[in-house]
């Protein structure tokens, strides 16, 4: 039988290259989008090191409708999108909000389009828990309303699925997935999170800490309404998240054709704060980190963490891998960027 071929757009990038591996390792075809705008070819060599196949590989701008047309057509057959390519950070986007308007909007927009004019059916979108804001009750799950979205970034997650609300009524089966704090590395340590400048999320500025390449750490806030003050997450292993996307497609592709949209919860249910998930990767890496407690950083949620049980049910996915894991794969991984 032949076997199913998935576009990856934003393939090259963290997520995205996780997935690839996890695709390539059960037997799927994959081809990959992606402008490497946030990206690198290290990542692209990492998969084919891991997965033993190269995927097919296309350079270019998911907005490029053009593009996109000649690509549909030349990459046949394609069973499933899963739509990674937007850009990420909540910092850049309060600078540059047209620039993610247009990007994660705009590419979004591009894809469901050439899909419908390909009679592609199945599509993945990666959203987030930024959508919730800080939400009344926790864990939440994915019943909870929408709270005024922090930031461009968060406003383009809340648009994209809405859009996807009303798009899934000509005949696409959509599933949305809203992934917590990923964090950690391939366990071969040949592909992870390739941060650009300073990073701001908290996993790869404590490897860069502890690596030293920045000088220290700064806990933003240790007096909100937690246990040791410090905010609540919920961190959750990227190849999990992976692990997800397949099943997800998997899913769908048992489903009558036809007018899908559902959401999910992507997280562990555990809620971990900054202090705790400093010193599990102190204790688990053997390793003293230099840090300070600093003034809580204006727009974080004092305490978020997923209630998963819808993925679990309907899905059949829960983590394999551990929150310690985590933090020893983002540790080789990091240590093997920075020699
Ligand atoms: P990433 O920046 O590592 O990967 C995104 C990839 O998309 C990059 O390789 C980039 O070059 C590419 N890209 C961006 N715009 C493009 C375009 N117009 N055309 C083609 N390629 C384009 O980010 P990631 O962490 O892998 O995130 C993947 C997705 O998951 C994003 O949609 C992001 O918003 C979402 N998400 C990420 C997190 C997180 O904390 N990492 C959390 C929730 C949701
Ligand atoms: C985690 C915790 C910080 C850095 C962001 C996006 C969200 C989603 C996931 C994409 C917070 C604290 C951080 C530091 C710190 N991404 N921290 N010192 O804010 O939960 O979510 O990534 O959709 O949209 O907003 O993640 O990793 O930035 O922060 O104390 O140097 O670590 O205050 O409590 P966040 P994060």
């Amino acid at each position: 039988m032949k076997s199913k071929k998935v576009l990856v757009t934003g393939g090259a990038g963290y997520i995205g290259s996780h997935t690839v591996v996890e695709l390539l390792q059960r037997g799927y075809e994959v081809a990959i989008v992606d402008d490497l705008s946030k990206s690198d070819q290290m990542l692209l060599s990492g998969i084919e090191k891991i997965a033993g196949k190269k995927p097919i590989f296309y350079k270019g701008d998911c907005c490029d409708k053009k593009f996109m047309q000649t690509l549909f057509k030349t990459e046949k057959g394609i069973d499933c999108v899963m739509h990674f390519a937007a850009y990420k950070s909540v910092g850049e986007s309060v600078q540059l909000p047209l620039d993610y308007y247009r990007n994660n909007i705009g590419s979004l927009v591009t894809v469901l389009e050439v899909m419908k004019e390909n009679n592609i059916q199945d599509f993945i979108f990666s959203s987030s828990c930024t959508v919730y804001g800080q939400p009344d009750h926790i864990p939440v799950n994915e019943t909870a309303p929408f709270k005024k979205a922090e930031s461009p970034y968060g406003a383009t997650k809340q648009m994209g699925e809405r859009i996807l609300e009303d798009a899934y009524k000509t005949g696409l089966r959509i599933i949305s997935l809203r992934y917590f704090n990923p964090i950690g590395a391939h366990p071969s340590a040949l592909i992870g999170e390739l941060p650009i400048g300073v990073p701001n999320n908290l996993l790869p500025y404590i490897t860069q800490t502890a690596t030293g390449k920045r000088d220290k750490l700064t806990i933003f806030g240790d007096d909100y309404n937690t246990p040791d003050g410090s905010c609540l997450r919920d961190y959750i292993h990227v190849v999990d998240i992976a692990d997800a996307h397949i099943k997800a497609m998997e899913h769908l592709s048992k489903l009558p054709p036809g007018n899908v949209c559902d959401v999910f919860n992507l997280g562990t249910g555990v809620g971990v704060s900054v202090l705790e998930l400093v010193k599990k990767f102190e204790k688990v890496n053997d390793i003293k980190l230099n840090y300070v407690i600093g003034a809580r950083r204006p727009g974080d949620v004092e305490k978020v963490y997923a209630d998963p049980e819808k993925i679990r049910k309907a899905l059949g996915w829960k983590t394999r891998f551990t929150i310690e894991e985590a933090l020893q794969h983002a540790w080789q991984w990091e240590q093997k960027i920075s020699s």
